[in-house]
């Protein structure tokens, strides 16, 4: 098992480790008996995942003594709602649960993003730890402390800054994972490429058929690189004031294309599309070379993930969720374009006739879903 220690500034929140391994549940059960002791221990899940890992993973805590429970929400997007959380809050009162219980996410990214949010706010704050069990949580939204809930207008627009105790990668939960999910976390992976390593990029490009058999060398490789690249800008940046910005590469017409399609496509899929589609932006506006939009647009494509918009979203209905983003400013749409992979930069405003015109573009013979 290897661990990466998360620095922050203590005057917000405390430093963290990231540990990965395969195979590894006792040994988390027992660094969360010794590091993360409380009077009770909730684990948080899905309804899919409860029966493939839940009830073992609760079996391993008792066998060692701790007092556990666990509760379990409807999987999927949809559960991300403010209603979930209060049922989730309810729940853990008739568990009895107090200011000295410790949180367990044990899922995917919105098991993540939910428990995060709980625990920020149950009983003004209780601790949490992070077991994430997709490539997407993995590698992206179980390390940084952003928490949040959906809104019927948009996406993690109800939300706080809450980081772990501790985040626990356990690669064999991702041998159950459905193809789908898995690429929907390579779209994530091949976005650390772009903004942050263009040898990773290239490790992708020239082995994207081995990763996408879980070549298991790989996997803990790529993961555990994703991981520091990640936890690099988090030390830096942890509240969003600048450069963790340049993680939203793909994600502002990836959010937008996520709501348009009404979930239908999924998170993975929304940033593979929007990945391309900052890309062709940055080409057009004389940023980037147009040959390294196509290498993006190409591994997108190894990936298995789709690189062009489907027709029947109606562009103006894009345009119009892109300016309800959180992360507008005024009347101008914050893009992360590049000028190179590897070389993000966030740019204060890119002109709607442009947007247009890429979204147009990325249309010609989509296929509709
Ligand atoms: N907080 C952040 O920094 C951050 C970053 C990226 C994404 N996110 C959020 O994460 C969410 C997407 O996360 P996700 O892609 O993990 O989605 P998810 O949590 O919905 O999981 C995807 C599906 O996989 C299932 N699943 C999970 N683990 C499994 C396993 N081991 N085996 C079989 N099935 C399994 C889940 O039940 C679900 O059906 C979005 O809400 C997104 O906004 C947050």
């Amino acid at each position: 098992m290897r661990s990466i220690k998360v620095n922050l500034d203590k005057k917000y929140s405390s430093s963290y480790e990231i540990h990965i391994g395969r195979g590894i549940a006792d040994r988390i059960a027992l660094l969360i008996a010794k590091n993360h002791k409380a009077g009770r221990h909730v684990i948080v899940t899905d309804d899919n995942v409860a029966p493939l890992h839940g009830k073992n993973f609760l079996t391993v805590l008792k066998n060692i003594g701790l007092n556990a429970d666990i509760i379990a929400f409807p999987a999927g997007e949809a559960s991300k709602s403010i209603n979930t959380l209060l049922d989730l809050a309810d729940k853990l009162l008739k568990l009895g649960a107090d200011r000295g219980t410790c949180l367990i996410a044990l899922g995917g990214g919105v098991v993540g993003d939910m428990v995060g949010f709980i625990a920020s706010i149950y009983m003004r704050g209780v601790p949490y730890v992070q077991i994430p069990t997709t490539l997407v949580a993995q590698v992206d939204s179980a390390i940084g402390g952003k928490t949040a809930v959906d809104l019927p207008t948009g996406k993690n627009l109800l939300g706080t800054f809450y980081q772990p105790a501790a985040v626990f990668v356990d690669l064999s939960f991702l041998e159950t994972l459905p193809a789908k999910e898995f690429e929907n976390g390579l779209a994530e992976i091949i976005k650390y490429g772009i903004i942050d390593d263009e040898k990773m990029f290239y490790l992708l490009e020239e082995n994207m058929e081995a990763v996408r058999q879980k070549d298991s060398t790989l996997l803990v490789k790529i993961v555990e690189n994703c991981c520091r690249i990640k936890k690099a800008i988090v030390e830096i940046d942890e509240r969003e004031q600048g450069l963790r910005r340049i993680l939203n590469y793909g994600h502002t017409l990836g959010h937008a294309l996520e709501a348009v399609s009404m979930y239908k496509m999924t998170h993975g899929e929304g940033v593979a599309v929007g990945m391309i589609a900052a890309a062709l932006i940055s080409a057009k506006k004389g940023y980037l070379d147009i040959a390294e939009a196509k290498r993006i647009k190409e591994l997108v494509e190894k990936a298995g993930l789709p690189v062009k918009i489907p027709a029947k979203l109606p562009t103006q209905e894009i345009i119009t969720r892109l300016q309800m983003d959180k992360k507008k400013n005024g009347d101008t749409i914050h893009f992360v374009l590049l000028k190179k992979i590897g070389m993000p930069f966030v740019n204060g405003g890119v002109e709607k006739r442009l947007i247009n015109e890429v979204i147009e573009e990325m249309k010609n013979d989509a296929r509709a879903t």
